[in-house]
């Protein structure tokens, strides 16, 4: 069951185009970006390196601006940050000095003190660290702060999560455990997520849809539906079929040149 009342978030952006001001010229980042993203629905991103897929996440966080198009989460244009959509980075960006709870707790401005420290306990409990609540990041491993830095997204209760490579720095085991366990949160929480990764399993074994985006202008390339049924078997004929699909549109994107704009 749900912690309380999260409304999911419906996503759609239209013809989104962002470019950046390099010297005297002018990068295209991003280019004619279209994508609609159900409520609840699970969305992973992958693309080459440099493709745009971090600018994508930032505008819809409402990080950046200077960019052109629309960006709206269920009825409103996203226009700067806010408390509906939270973030999680491939680097946990815990603050050292205050406690796992304390760290939770650092975005929830304004609430009676009761309410915060039972947001901050249930959230905790959701990512299997209650424990931990007064240890300090130094003390956690990288999955253990990846744990606490997807409680302090998630405390806000957005209808949106996004999730910048969240599990690119962890090795092999612990990635798949936080795969389950972000898996298991979504299907308790039915927050939209949207995953930009550079693992293919990865994207394939969560995601609803994978969105393949190509390089230099960023565009979306494909939109590919994921119909299997989870957990996933990452060994059986369906996923490996995916699996050799993506590649191939990847294969197809190396091919072209290499070309810094600038
Ligand atoms: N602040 C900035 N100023 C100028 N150019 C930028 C800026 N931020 C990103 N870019 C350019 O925009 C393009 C997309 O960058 P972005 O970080 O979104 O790529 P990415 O797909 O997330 O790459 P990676 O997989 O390596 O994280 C790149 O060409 C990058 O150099
Ligand atoms: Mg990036």
């Amino acid at each position: 069951m749900a912690i309380t009342g999260y409304i999911g978030g419906s996503l759609v952006v239209e013809r989104l185009n962002k470019s950046y001001q390099v010297r005297d010229s002018e990068v295209a980042a991003l280019q004619d970006i279209n994508l609609s993203i159900g409520e609840g629905e699970f969305i992973s991103i992958v693309g080459a390196s440099g493709c745009g897929k971090s600018t994508l996440l930032r505008i819809i966080a409402g990080l950046e601006n200077g960019h052109d198009g629309s960006v709206k989460l269920g009825d409103r244009r996203i226009a700067g940050p806010g408390l509906d959509r939270g973030m999680v980075f491939q680097e946990h960006r815990l603050i050292p000095w205050l406690t796992v709870e304390q760290n939770v707790a650092f975005g929830l401005n304004g609430l009676p003190h009761g309410e915060t420290e039972r947001l901050v306990r249930e959230h905790l409990e959701l990512v299997g660290l209650s424990g931990f609540a007064k240890a300090h990041p130094h003390q956690l491993s990288g999955g253990m702060a990846q744990r606490v830095a997807i409680a302090r997204a998630l405390v806000n209760q957005p209808k949106l999560l996004l999730l910048d490579e969240p599990f690119g720095a962890l090795d092999a085991l612990t990635k798949i455990q936080m795969q389950q366990e972000i898996l298991r949160i979504w299907e308790v929480e039915q927050t939209t997520m949207v995953l930009v990764t550079h693992d293919i399993d990865e994207a394939i074994y969560l995601g609803d849809r994978v969105v393949i985006m190509s390089n230099r202008p960023g565009t979306v390339k494909r939109l590919i539906s994921v119909d299997l049924p989870r957990p996933r078997d990452r060994s059986s004929f369906e996923f490996v079929q995916l699996r050799r699909e993506i590649y191939a549109e990847f294969f197809a994107e190396a091919e072209k040149p290499f070309a810094y704009a600038i």
